[in-house]
């Protein structure tokens, strides 16, 4: 359904016999957010409201899934939940007005997430097989670290914890993989695991304007959701291999 249409919504949640609602519909296209405002705040915040009006409503448990772009990227250490937010794009900031409609409504769970990558999909693990089997030099951004999310993982302890997963009042959890990288790191990991020989030259975030300005630090601190979900996490670089072997990269 298109989450933005309100009585498709509405129609969707009377026909169906729902108990929990993960939403991952979001308006991704971060750099074009820059000059289509109106559109994601309709789907990134005002379809989010909708949804948890209708959630709190008929008493259906919420998860919904958010961005390390709320935060500016000026710690120096990796953000706790109730770190100051200051998103520095259209895209965070829409996707913060989403999470704080909950927090309004005091419905759903909040799990903020990063550098999502899988076998599906468009994302930054796939458009590296195919630009590293094209050309032989890329140059990557090595000034914005954080930590790659493989969406496999986050998929597993969300449903493998859907029971602990309390609606009274609105909670905010971060997760990704274990370990920290630069965009560039992620590049050489993948090229050498999958065994391409492309050059990867190290680019400042100044050489490679974009429309949306990045955090240049996006770390998250885990320790809530692993006590709360009693999880461990996998290492990035071991999803990384998981996922190449799924998408028959390598053996
Ligand atoms: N990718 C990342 O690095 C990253 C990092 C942090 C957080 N996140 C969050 O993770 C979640 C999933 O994002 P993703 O990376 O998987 O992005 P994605 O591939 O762009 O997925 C977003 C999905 O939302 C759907 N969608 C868009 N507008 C919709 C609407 N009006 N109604 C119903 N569905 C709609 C899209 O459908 P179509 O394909 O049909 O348009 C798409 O399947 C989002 O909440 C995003 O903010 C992603």
């Amino acid at each position: 359904m298109d989450v933005s249409n309100e009585n498709q919504v509405k129609h969707f949640f009377e026909k169906s016999q729902i108990t929990h609602v993960i939403n991952c519909a979001a308006y991704t296209a971060v750099d074009r957010a820059e000059s289509e405002k109106e559109k994601a705040d309709l789907i990134n915040h005002l379809s989010v409201r909708n949804l948890g009006k209708i959630c709190k409503e008929k008493n259906i448990k919420l998860i919904h899934i958010s961005t390390d772009y709320i935060f500016d990227g000026t710690n120096y250490e990796p953000y706790r939940e109730e770190n100051l937010t200051k998103p520095q794009s259209v895209y965070g900031k829409t996707k913060l007005d989403g999470e704080n409609a909950l927090k309004d409504l005091n419905h759903g769970t909040v799990i903020r997430t990063s550098w999502v990558y899988s076998e599906f999909g468009k994302n930054f693990l796939k458009t590296m097989l195919k630009l590293g089997k094209e050309r032989d030099e890329l140059g990557i951004i090595f000034d914005q670290v954080g930590t790659p999310t493989y969406a496999k993982d986050l998929a597993k302890i969300i449903l493998d914890n859907l029971d602990s997963i309390r609606n009274e009042k609105t909670e905010v959890y971060h997760y990704s993989n274990e370990g920290v990288c630069s965009w560039y790191d992620f590049a050489k990991a993948i090229f050498e695991l999958s065994n391409i020989s492309c050059n990867v030259k190290p680019l400042e975030t100044k050489e490679y304007p974009t429309p949306a300005k990045r955090p240049s630090y996006s770390l998250l601190n885990k320790s809530k959701i692993k006590k709360d979900f009693n999880i461990e996490i996998p290492y990035w670089r071991d999803s990384l291999k998981e996922c190449l072997i799924k998408l028959g990269e390598i053996k």
